[in-house]
Formats: structure tokens, C-alpha cells, sequence
């Protein structure tokens, strides 16, 4: 009896201030209210939720709503990319969904040709080095001119070689002997060494295999003709059929119910072990408010 009396009283106390912007009714309410991560603002006499629109300039780099605020001409705004921004100086502040930007007459998504050389730094997801003066992006070993870059491991998964004053990608046939080409990976892929009673044997990976009937000859070693090219045969693509019949007729495969999907043995087991964990998760709750509830 003496709970619910409390409890009545923290209802009626709680209902006494508004708790939503537009409850408020005057300006001095509507400046106390912070509901959850949102302000409330008076404007044009209501108590409206904070938004770009209704705010005041300087607003670079504000969010409200959910949405990115910059300075305009017109006032602050809401900006989606770079292209809305009028302005230099929002344009070098504001990162429309994390895209840096770049002031140039206009404001442009930025790329790493806007560094100079002391700022020349990865721009916009994309590698960028200073060489043949300027900043410039890399995403491939034959986009680095000079040696000592290229021998940086500076591509993700890319191994690049310097050969012939060029920097190209370090393939599996640039490894000359047996012993140094299997256990080794080059650019994602298994390097192994062809068998061919014929002497020219070499250290390959698949996707150097240009015709089908050789990717064919090395399907023991993963590889598979796939859109007009050898391709090395990954996990992920195992198992990826939409198909039940033609799932379970693998035998790596199983057909997971509850997600109703084709899934690798081992991928459904963990699916299976993180289930079990919130099976025991919510068992546990309802226990705990059964508990409360009796005893309280
Ligand atoms: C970088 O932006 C300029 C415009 O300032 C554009 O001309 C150029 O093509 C862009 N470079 C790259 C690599 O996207
Ligand atoms: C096949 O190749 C094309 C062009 O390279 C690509 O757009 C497509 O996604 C590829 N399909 C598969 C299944 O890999």
C-alpha cells in the first residue's frame, strides 16, 4: 500500500512539468525541458523541438533531429553533402556523413589532390601519398612511382613488388622456387605449383588462370570458373544457395531454420550458441520480475 502511494505521488509530480517540448507552454518552461538528447526551442512562439532550421547561426557542425546543421546565407540549415554548403568557411567544418569536404568556387567532396604536401594524408577512405609533386591517391601498386613507396605495405591485402622501375602487384608467379610458393598468399589468393609433366611448372594463383579448362585442372587447390574468370574458392561463398534441396545436398551445408537461410555447419553452430544465450538471457529477466512482483 505504502509503494503504490509513492509511486502515485512520483506520477502526479512528474505530470505536474511538461516532459515534451510542445507541452511547454511558455518560453521560461520551454528552456527548462530537456527531453531525452533533444532541446526544445521557442520559436515563433511555441516550444518546438530543436532543429537546424530553427536555430541560430553559427550552427557548423551542430546536429540536431538527426540532422547535420551548417551556416548558410539563409541561416543555419540542414546539409546531406557537401554540395549544400554555400559557404568556405562551413564548407572546411561540416562532414556531411563523415565525407570531408573541399572548398573550391564551389564546396566539393574533397580528394587527396586538395592536400597540400603536409596534409597529404589518407582523404575520404582513400590512401594518399606525396609523390612526383603532389598529393595523389594510391588504390593500386601501379599508381606509386617511386621505389621506396612502393615497397611500403601501403594498400590493404596488397603486396606490391618494384620491377622494371615500376611498381606492380606481387603476384604468385613472381615467386621462382616451390618451396617459397606454397603457404604463401599474395593479394588474398593461395599461391600454389602446378604439376604438369611438361617442364614450365610455376608458382600460380588462381585468378591467373585465364582459361576455364586450366582453372578447371585446379580445383583441388580452390579454384573455380566463375563469370568469366578463375576464381578462388572462399568459405563465404560456400553455402550461399537460396535454395533448401540444393543446400542440404552439400555437405558442408545445413539449412538453418530460424533465420531460414543456407548456412556453413560451423556458422550455424555459433548462430545456435548466441540463440542459446538469449533464450538464457530473457529467462533470467522473467525471473527477476516475477520476483519482484512477489516480493516486493
Ligand atoms: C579531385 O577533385 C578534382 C576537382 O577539384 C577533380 O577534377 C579530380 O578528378 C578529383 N580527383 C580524383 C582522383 O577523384
Ligand atoms: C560478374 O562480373 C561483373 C562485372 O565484372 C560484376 O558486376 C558482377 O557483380 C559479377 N558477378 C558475380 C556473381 O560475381
Amino acid at each position: 500500500m505504502k509503494n503504490i502511494l509513492i509511486l502515485f505521488i512520483l506520477v502526479t509530480i512528474i505530470n505536474a512539468f511538461p516532459l515534451t517540448c510542445s507541452e511547454a507552454v511558455t518560453m521560461a518552461e520551454c528552456k527548462d525541458i530537456i527531453n531525452g538528447i533533444h532541446e526544445c526551442i521557442w520559436y515563433e512562439n511555441t516550444c518546438q523541438l530543436k532543429s537546424c532550421q530553427n536555430s541560430q547561426i553559427p550552427c557548423d557542425g551542430l546536429a540536431y533531429k538527426g540532422e547535420l546543421c551548417a551556416t548558410s546565407i539563409q541561416g543555419c540549415k540542414s546539409v546531406k553533402s557537401c554540395s549544400e554548403i554555400d559557404n568556405q568557411q562551413s564548407c572546411s567544418l561540416v562532414k556531411p556523413y563523415g565525407i570531408e569536404c573541399h572548398w573550391e568556387d564551389s564546396c566539393i567532396v574533397k580528394n587527396c589532390t586538395h592536400n597540400s604536401q603536409s596534409s597529404c594524408r589518407q582523404t575520404n577512405g582513400v590512401k594518399c601519398i606525396y609523390q612526383d609533386q603532389q598529393c595523389s591517391s594510391i588504390k593500386q601498386c601501379s599508381d606509386i612511382i617511386e621505389k621506396s613507396s612502393c615497397l611500403q605495405s601501403l594498400i590493404p591485402e596488397i603486396n606490391c613488388i618494384w620491377i622494371d622501375n615500376q611498381c606492380v602487384a606481387q603476384t604468385c608467379n613472381l615467386i621462382p622456387t616451390k618451396e617459397n610458393c606454397f603457404n604463401t598468399r599474395r593479394n588474398s589468393e593461395k599461391c600454389f605449383f602446378t604439376q604438369n609433366k611438361d617442364q614450365d611448372n610455376q608458382c600460380l594463383s588462381c585468378s591467373q588462370l585465364t582459361e576455364q579448362c586450366r582453372c578447371n585442372q585446379y580445383s583441388i587447390f580452390g579454384c573455380h570458373w566463375l563469370n568469366n574468370s578463375c576464381q578462388e574458392f572462399k568459405l563465404q561463398l560456400a553455402c550461399s544457395t537460396e535454395d533448401e534441396q540444393q543446400c542440404v545436398s552439400d555437405k558442408q551445408c545445413v539449412w538453418y531454420k530460424p533465420m531460414n537461410k543456407c548456412l556453413t555447419i560451423e556458422s550455424a553452430s555459433l548462430n545456435d550458441r548466441a540463440c542459446d544465450i538469449y533464450v538464457f538471457g530473457s529467462i533470467l529477466h522473467i525471473w527477476i520480475l516475477v520476483v519482484l512482483i512477489v516480493f516486493w
